[in-house]
């Protein structure tokens, strides 16, 4: 079977809640969505399809290619299926694989324990067909075979990613608090910014939000940051199509005259760490960083512009409280100083979001890890704050 050459059921996954996201880029891309969840999106497609869709999409996690779908009550039912998928044309003999899993089963207490079942039905098949088999272990950088097992039936994948897609490559120092940049690049589809408009990050911390932004404006897409994927060290893998794919992408890159991002930060190691990055995403020239308090970040006149922060959420009780005060102020600011502007606040916080004083006009539902997030919407004419 060669993988290169055969149409299957592709499943990106996402984290929860940027699947409405990463349907559209999808589509954008030209696929068609045949069914959204809450963590993935489903489509048709063959490998070249995962290769594009490794290298574009910035909501994505995971490209899995879905080779078998079986029943398989226990393990050993499992292990039987696994044994008549020829392993030997899909994972190069003296190559190196590792299993992830994803599984519900009533008959398996421990997801290790499914991991090594496919192992051993993968290197058993090869023994039996070559005499030698692959190495395996846990690193994510070569081939990957991703099981999904829920109840009596078990589907078989190839993670044609391998590495999560979620971390776009460009942030080498991580600062403080920062946010997955395939987050980053959700909630700023979400804000429907005209990419050509103002666009202004208080309280940038590492510059996740700044440099998607930039990204997004000047067509930059996560995979040239990358140079490997899990596709490329699978059987038949043609790297011409990739080497076309990635020059297609260089090629896509656009500049946009005149455009404005303005990210800022209280710490001057923010700025610096922001600095490094936007350079490492080669956006450097199109931020102007600027260390400061939020309340003095340059704004230009605009009647479109968008203002993102990304504040602390106060773990501890006696931050929180600090930042009752530092929620209340940006409230302020954005009602004085950003007229015109349609203004964005992210917070895992809600009881501190109250603090802001102005009504919201949306609350856009996300998570960071497992905390309920909110991206506030806030529109800024004159006499938008709440009377208290
Ligand atoms: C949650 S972090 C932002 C993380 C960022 N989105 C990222 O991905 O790295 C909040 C940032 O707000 C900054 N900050 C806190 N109080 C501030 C203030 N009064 N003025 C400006 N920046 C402030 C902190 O230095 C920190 O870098």
């Amino acid at each position: 079977m060669n993988l290169f050459h055969h149409k299957s059921r592709i499943i990106v996954t996402c984290s929860n809640r940027l699947s409405p996201y990463l349907q559209h880029e999808i589509a954008a891309l030209g696929f068609t969505p045949v069914r959204v969840f809450k963590t993935g999106v489903e489509l048709m497609g063959d490998l070249k399809d995962c290769i594009t869709l490794n290298l574009h999409l910035r909501c994505a996690s995971q490209v899995l290619f879905s080779i078998k779908e079986c029943n398989a009550h226990d393990a050993n039912a499992l292990y039987q299926q696994l044994l008549n998928i020829s392993w030997e044309s899909i994972i190069p003999a003296d190559g190196y694989f590792s299993i992830t899993s994803n599984v519900s089963n009533e008959t398996i207490t421990n997801n290790l324990f499914a991991n090594v079942k496919v192992k051993d039905a993968i290197a058993d098949r090869f023994r039996e067909k070559t005499g030698a088999r692959p190495d395996s272990g846990p690193g994510l950088h070569t081939a990957v075979v991703h099981l999904y097992w829920k109840d009596d039936i078990a589907e078989i994948f190839i993670d044609t990613s391998g590495e999560t897609l979620s971390k776009h490559g460009y942030r080498k120092i991580p600062g403080k608090a920062p946010m997955l940049e395939s987050l980053a690049a959700a909630t700023l589809l979400a804000t429907r910014w005209d990419r050509q408009s103002p666009f202004v990050n208080p309280m940038c911390g590492s510059g996740t939000i700044a440099i998607e932004a930039a990204m997004l404006a000047t067509h930059r897409k996560p995979g040239l940051y990358r140079n490997n994927y899990a596709f490329m060290h699978l059987c038949g893998y043609d790297s011409e199509v990739y080497d076309l794919e990635y020059k297609k992408m260089e090629a896509d890159v656009i500049e946009v005259p005149g455009l404005q991002i303005i990210a800022s930060d209280i710490s001057e190691d923010a700025i610096h760490v922001s600095k490094v990055n936007a350079g490492i995403a080669g956006v450097e020239d199109l931020i102007q960083f600027e260390l400061c308090d939020f309340a003095s970040t340059t704004i230009p006149a605009n009647e479109a512009g968008v203002i993102y922060f990304n504040p602390e959420y106060g773990d501890r009780l006696g931050e929180e409280l600090a930042l009752q005060e530092t929620y209340a102020r940006m409230g302020d600011f954005l009602k004085q100083q950003c007229k015109g502007y349609t203004g964005y606040i992210f917070t895992g916080n809600l009881e501190l979001a109250k603090k802001i004083g102005l009504k919201p006009k949306k609350r856009i539902e996300f998570y960071t890890s497992k905390i309920d997030c909110r991206l506030f919407e806030y529109e800024l004419y004159a006499g938008s704050r709440e009377k208290k």
